[in-house]
Parts: structure tokens; C-alpha cells; sequence
């Protein structure tokens, strides 16, 4: 193999699990130097920090310092910052990962100056074009010169969008390599007893919340809300808050009725959450990330959201969608307690080795047909 230079490019949460497994992959490769650059989409140690300490990256070779900003400004700053660094660095190819503004950002500078874009997670669609993240989905995957898929019904997707199937990788989820790997260390967390004061963890609701379609709105936020207070009244529910969510309900004057049982936490590191996650009896969310995860662990999951680009954890997983409101998650809320615990399904390329199967394609022309 000859040797290659690959940047890597991240900035926000849900990029992080995703890199660590290709970081691992490529350094068992020697002809590879694979270089990290984070933009500083999100830059609190909360949000950014901590999941590389928990996940093992070295340091970012490069930060860019982007920071929060309107999506046209977080994303053009981020392209005005890659831009000098890809010509400066002269990679063979550019990866990016997911779905967020610095992985359009990133794929757009590489095209423009003929460097190969890699998409890690490609051909995912919730068909709903109100969300940010479906435009930067579409619009990477039509930049990516290959495009790595996490699950099968990618394939029609990008089939349906013209890709030519030899660009097309079936590599499986890297989300689910990183928490492969991340279980061991959550079991023995004692985190989930810290939540509780050192008693028992017994049934609790997971929450996480912070899609702009359901928190940036107020009446939409606090049904929301008042929802997961009525959870409150049958089991206790620990909420790790995102910034953005907690400037929102700042905003609102909520008050929770069932306040005992309400744990509103500061965002949290990835072992903590997981070690949450896999005891959770119901997790409450509109994350992409933890569809995946909840499927993968075996915990029943209410998505609220109208859609998902993850429907093979609604099809194969434990994981139900629900309309963002009281009435919808209520309902769901009350099935959910009919139903005993759900099978825990077994997926296609979800086993814990597909960084490696991307560091095979990239250094040893593997090829991972799609049917
Ligand atoms: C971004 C992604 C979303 C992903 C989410 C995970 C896009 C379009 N959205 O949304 O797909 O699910 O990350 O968290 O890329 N903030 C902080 N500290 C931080 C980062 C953000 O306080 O470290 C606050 C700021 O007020 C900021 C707001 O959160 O304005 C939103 O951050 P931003 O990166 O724009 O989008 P997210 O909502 O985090």
C-alpha cells in the first residue's frame, strides 16, 4: 500500500463516536497519517472535551474555532477555515461524518478543490427537508466521491439519487463500534448511582432533547415538557440538557409537578451516558445517535419526532416515533407500559468492526458490495 494522508474532519457531538473507531483503524496502519481537524462547532467540555478523553482521540491537529453562530455563518466560517488547511496539507482524501453543518462544510471545500470526499454514514434520509441536517445529508452524499453506509436501506436512497453502486460501501455503523467498546467501562460506572444519591437504580426514563423542530418553539417545548413531568409521576427521569434546550427553557418559566422525581442534568461525558442508557427501562429522545444505540442495547425508545433516517431501528429496533406533543407522548408512555422489555435485534454490519472495514476500503481497495 502506498502511503496516504487522510484529514479527518469533526465538530460536534455526534461526530466524535464516529471518528474514534476510524482514528483506532487507521493507526494499526502504518503508511497512514491521518490528521484531525476539529472546526469548534461545539466547544464546551461538556459537548466536545470529554468525549475525546472517553473515547480515546488524541487531541485535534487542528481546531479551527468556528464556534456557534447562524448555520450560513458556522458554515461558511468553517469552509473559509478548512480551505488553506486542505491546500496546505495536501490530503488524499477528506472524511466526514454524519450529518452536521461542519460535515457539509467540509465536504464542500474538499469537491471544490478535487480532493476525495469520504462520507462515513451515507445515504440516510428522513425525507424531511425542515431539518438542517437532511440538507447537509443530501448535499454531502452528492459531493462524497464514496460513501460508506452504515445499514442496508441506505442503498436505495443513493441508488434512487443516481450514485453509481461501485461508490456505494456496505461498512456498517461506527457509532455502534465505539459503544462495542465503551460497554465494558460503562457497566462498572458508578455513575448511574451517583444520579440516584446512592440508592437503588431501579426503572427510570432516559430524556434527551434538543432538535430545533421541538425545542426552539415554546408552546411545542413545553408540551414536551409537561409530558416528561407526567412520566415524573410514574418513574424517576434523568435529563441531560443541551445547551441549546437550556437556554430554551430559561426562557419558558416552566415548573415540573412531579419535581422529586425530575433529574435535570448538565450535558454529560459518553461513558456516563451510555452507562444511563443501557439501564434505562424507556428512553425519551429526538437524537439520532441514540435510536441506534437504544436498538443495539435492547431499550424501548420513543423518538419524538415526526420521521426518522434511521427507520431500521423503528423496522428491525426497539424504537417507536412519536409526535412532539403531551397527547402523543402520553399515549405512547401508557403502551409502553403494557409491553414487556423488547428482543434485543441483531443488525447487519452493527458487530463493532466497521472502522476497520473503512480502513480497508480506503488503504486496500476493499470492496463491500451492497448486495
Ligand atoms: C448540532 C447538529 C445536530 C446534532 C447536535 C448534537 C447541525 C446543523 N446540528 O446541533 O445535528 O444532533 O449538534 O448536539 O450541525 N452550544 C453551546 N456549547 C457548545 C455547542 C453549542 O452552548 O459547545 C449552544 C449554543 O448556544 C449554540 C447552540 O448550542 O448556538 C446550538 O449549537 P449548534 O452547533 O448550532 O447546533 P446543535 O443544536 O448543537
Amino acid at each position: 500500500m502506498k502511503a496516504r494522508t487522510l484529514i479527518s474532519v469533526v465538530g460536534a457531538r455526534p461526530n466524535f463516536m464516529k471518528l474514534a473507531p476510524v482514528v483506532r483503524a487507521t493507526a494499526r496502519r502504518d503508511q497512514v497519517k491521518h490528521i484531525i481537524v476539529h472546526t469548534g462547532q461545539h466547544y464546551d467540555a461538556g459537548m466536545s472535551d470529554s468525549f475525546f478523553e472517553d473515547l480515546g482521540i488524541p487531541a485535534p491537529d487542528h481546531n479551527l474555532g468556528v464556534g456557534s453562530a447562524t448555520h450560513a455563518v458556522q458554515t461558511a466560517e468553517t469552509m473559509k477555515g478548512l480551505e488553506p488547511l486542505f491546500l496546505d496539507l495536501a490530503p488524499d482524501a477528506v472524511l466526514v461524518y454524519g450529518d452536521v453543518n461542519s460535515t457539509v462544510a467540509a465536504a464542500l471545500v474538499a469537491a471544490k478543490l478535487g480532493i476525495p470526499v469520504v462520507h462515513v454514514e451515507a445515504g440516510l434520509r428522513s425525507g424531511d427537508w425542515t431539518m438542517p441536517e437532511e440538507i447537509n445529508r443530501v448535499v454531502t452524499d452528492r459531493l462524497a466521491d464514496l460513501l460508506l453506509i452504515p445499514s442496508r436501506d441506505a442503498v436505495e436512497h443513493l441508488r434512487n439519487e443516481g450514485v453509481p453502486r461501485e461508490r456505494i460501501h456496505m461498512v456498517g455503523n461506527v457509532m455502534i463500534d465505539s459503544l462495542v467498546r465503551s460497554l465494558e467501562r460503562a457497566k462498572d460506572s458508578d455513575f448511574p448511582s451517583k444520579v440516584f444519591e446512592g440508592a437503588e437504580v431501579g426503572n427510570f426514563c432516559l430524556v434527551t432533547m434538543h432538535r430545533p423542530g421541538n425545542v426552539d418553539d415554546p408552546a411545542t417545548l413545553r408540551s414536551i415538557l409537561d409530558a416528561i413531568d407526567h412520566i415524573g409521576a410514574t418513574m424517576p427521569v434523568v435529563f441531560p440538557v443541551h445547551p441549546r434546550t437550556r437556554a430554551q427553557i430559561d426562557r419558558l418559566n416552566w415548573t415540573a409537578k412531579n419535581t422529586d422525581n425530575l433529574r435535570f442534568l448538565q450535558p454529560i461525558g459518553y461513558i456516563e451516558m451510555l452507562s444511563l442508557t443501557r439501564l434505562a427501562s424507556l428512553v425519551v429522545t429526538d437524537s439520532g445517535g441514540l435510536q441506534e444505540e437504544t436498538t443495539y442495547l435492547g431499550v424501548s425508545c420513543l423518538t419524538v419526532r415526526p420521521n426518522t433516517e434511521r427507520p431500521i431501528t423503528v423496522v428491525e429496533g426497539t424504537n417507536r416515533l412519536v409526535e412532539p406533543g403531551y397527547d402523543a407522548i402520553v399515549a405512547a408512555f401508557s403502551e409502553f407500559g403494557r409491553q414487556g422489555k423488547p428482543e434485543r435485534p441483531t443488525i447487519d454490519g452493527w458487530d463493532g468492526n466497521a472502522g476497520e472495514r473503512i480502513v480497508q476500503v480506503l488503504c486496500d481497495d476493499m470492496v463491500f458490495p451492497i448486495d
